[in-house]
């Protein structure tokens, strides 16, 4: 009986039809690559730290579920990354997580008659899973084009704005993979065309190589939430984001978040790095001047044209993307072609800053291949 059922009728039958129709999330395999990227910070922590967490972890009630309101995270996050006094946070299993949470929390159904699927919106090119995570949860995704200098074009936002009511607007600053900041007031006057009728989120990945940021806009901005991580500060192996907002916008995005998201040893990993916040930001800032040095040098190459960046990655262009992702593959180094993903984009790639030796290398492969 089993045997005769055909796992391809299954599908059709009960997978969504856009589900089927999409491809999967891409990660590439990255063994014996100088893996530049994913943005992620190449340093570890230090040695003695190390082993001083390990005997934290091996404390760690493996047998427990986690305390779901996670007070003490919640606390060390507020008090150590500059979240306003009278405000609390919502933790995720990255941020990755709580975009979802979002998304989910306003895509209302179409059951009463006359009532439209919520929109989210995004200005475009941008972080991929805003756009996934609202079509997963039902809602209808709209991207409005960044200018070719990759400044927010504030006529068409706002004209967007007003055609599809969006419910949620992600605002990345710096924006992925453009890497540059949005000018604060154009975020300001987008914050305040929304008012009562949507959340704004401001997507803060990239926060601690900006260093500036809207968290203490929030009293300001009752429809603001700030939204963090620590995956590029240097843990992306734990999974952890977070964000703020006021609390009557939290406690209903709490409904939806599972209750043990967050597991044991993200917790004690996280407190125990954030007793520590000071060996991650002297980390960030090291990345920092490696970005002004490898910026420079990828500036004087010939037909390379390189775009400022405040996050811990450079988007440039090139005069042949496919080519230059090819050879730099072959020369086992991993970047990412953004060629694909908006004519903004062609023949631009990005690559992560790293250390001052993998950033050789990446320049050696990329010179070779120009
Ligand atoms: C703008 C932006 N937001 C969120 C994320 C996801 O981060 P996390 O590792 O916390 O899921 C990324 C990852 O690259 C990103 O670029």
């Amino acid at each position: 009986m089993t045997a005769k059922l055909n796992l391809a009728n299954l599908i059709e039958n009960v997978i969504r039809a856009d589900v089927r129709a999409v491809g999967s999330y891409h990660v590439p395999d990255s063994v014996g690559y100088v893996k530049l990227d994913s943005m992620e910070n190449p340093y570890q922590l230090p040695e003695e730290l190390r082993a001083e967490l390990g005997a934290r972890l091996a404390e760690a009630a493996l047998n427990r579920y986690p305390v779901p309101s996670y007070s003490t995270l919640k606390a060390s996050i507020c008090a150590r990354l500059g979240v306003p006094d009278g405000y609390d946070v919502l933790l995720g299993n990255g941020s990755d997580e709580l975009i979802t949470i979002l998304a989910t929390a306003v895509a209302r159904q179409e059951r009463a008659a006359g009532s439209k699927r919520a929109v989210v919106m995004a200005p475009i090119p941008a972080f991929v899973m805003f756009a996934r995570s609202a079509q997963f949860a039902g809602a209808d995704f709209v991207g409005v084009p960044i200018r070719p200098d990759f400044s927010l074009d504030m006529p068409a936002m706002l004209a967007a704005i007003e055609e599809h009511k969006p419910s949620l607007l992600f605002l990345a600053y710096p924006n992925n993979p453009t890497g540059n900041l949005y000018d604060a007031a154009d975020m300001v006057a987008i914050i305040e065309a929304l008012g009562e009728h949507g959340i704004v989120v401001v997507d803060e990945a990239y926060q601690p190589f900006a260093r500036v940021s809207f968290m203490e806009r929030l009293p300001q901005h009752p429809n603001l939430v700030v939204m963090r991580t620590l995956s590029k500060l240097g843990l992306a192996g734990i999974r952890l984001g977070y964000m703020a907002a006021a609390a009557p916008l939290l406690e209903q995005f709490e409904k939806v978040r599972p209750p043990y998201n967050v597991n044991v040893l993200t917790q004690v990993a996280a407190e125990f790095a954030l007793d520590h916040i000071d060996v991650l930001d002297r980390q960030a800032a090291l990345l920092n001047d490696e970005r002004t040095r490898l910026a420079a040098a990828l500036a004087a190459l010939p037909g390379v044209e390189v775009f400022p960046s405040a996050a811990n990655f450079i988007s440039l262009r090139v005069p042949d993307a496919e080519r230059a992702c090819a050879n730099l593959h072959g020369a086992k180094v991993l970047i990412k072609n953004l060629s694909k993903m908006h004519t903004l984009l062609a023949n631009c790639i990005r690559v992560t800053v790293s250390t001052p030796d993998e950033n050789e290398q990446f320049l050696t492969a990329l010179k070779k291949t120009l």
